[in-house]
């Protein structure tokens, strides 16, 4: 049985499902100490073809993916992704992402990020979409800010990275924000 997998054309390259083969490009790109500092500690650093491995096991193959790596070159050199909550937050979901510091400042993510954003409020039964950003993270927070996310929140010095406690950004858009959009 053949699938059609779910990509979107991106200026410069696509987003599309996580695919055998990826491993080599996720851990050289993802290996990075400046991209570790502002993501969650489950995010492993340095970043091994082990761990690669387990990531691309984990999401390949989904016809309605959770997470989509973003392809330029030929390469996988990013992921925009999302996890739903559950119990009273059941119908909020987290959005994530990264990208290989090859290519930061080129736009790529302010255009990922309301093309995901899309996917999510079509495809999933969810009323919340929120991000968390720590402190200083001035480019991540104009991603959110152009793609239309408000800045709801500070939770001060909710997150430790580092051993430094660290301020952590509350951004959101609600379903009726999407539509109004
Ligand atoms: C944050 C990150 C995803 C941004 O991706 P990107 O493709 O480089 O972002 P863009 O090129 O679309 O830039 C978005 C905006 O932020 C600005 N910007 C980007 N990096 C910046 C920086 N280091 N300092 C200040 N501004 C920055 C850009 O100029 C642009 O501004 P504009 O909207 O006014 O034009 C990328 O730097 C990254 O992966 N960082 C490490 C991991 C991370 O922070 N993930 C997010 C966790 S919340």
């Amino acid at each position: 049985m053949t699938t059609t997998l779910i990509t979107f054309q991106l200026s410069v390259g696509r987003l599309r499902p996580w695919r055998e083969g990826d491993e080599e490009s996720l851990s050289h790109h993802a290996s990075n100490r400046r991209i570790w500092n502002n993501v969650r500690d489950f995010f492993p650093y340095p970043y091994t073809p082990r761990d690669a491995h387990s990531w691309v096991r984990s999401n390949k193959s989904y016809q309605q993916p959770n997470n989509f790596a973003i392809e330029v070159d030929g390469q996988a050199v990013g992921n925009v992704g999302f996890t739903v909550k559950d119990d009273i937050y059941r119908y909020n979901a987290e959005i994530g992402y990264w990208l290989s510091e090859d290519y930061w400042g080129r736009g790529i993510m302010s255009e990922a990020v309301p093309i995901v954003t899309n996917y999510i409020f079509q495809n999933f039964q969810v009323n919340r979409l929120f991000a968390c950003v720590l402190e200083g993270n001035v480019g991540s927070m104009r991603v959110l800010e152009s793609a239309g996310y408000r800045h709801e929140a500070v939770h001060r010095k909710a997150a430790v990275k580092n051993n430094q406690y660290l301020d952590e950004h509350i951004f959101a858009m609600l379903r009726a924000e999407y539509l109004e959009r």
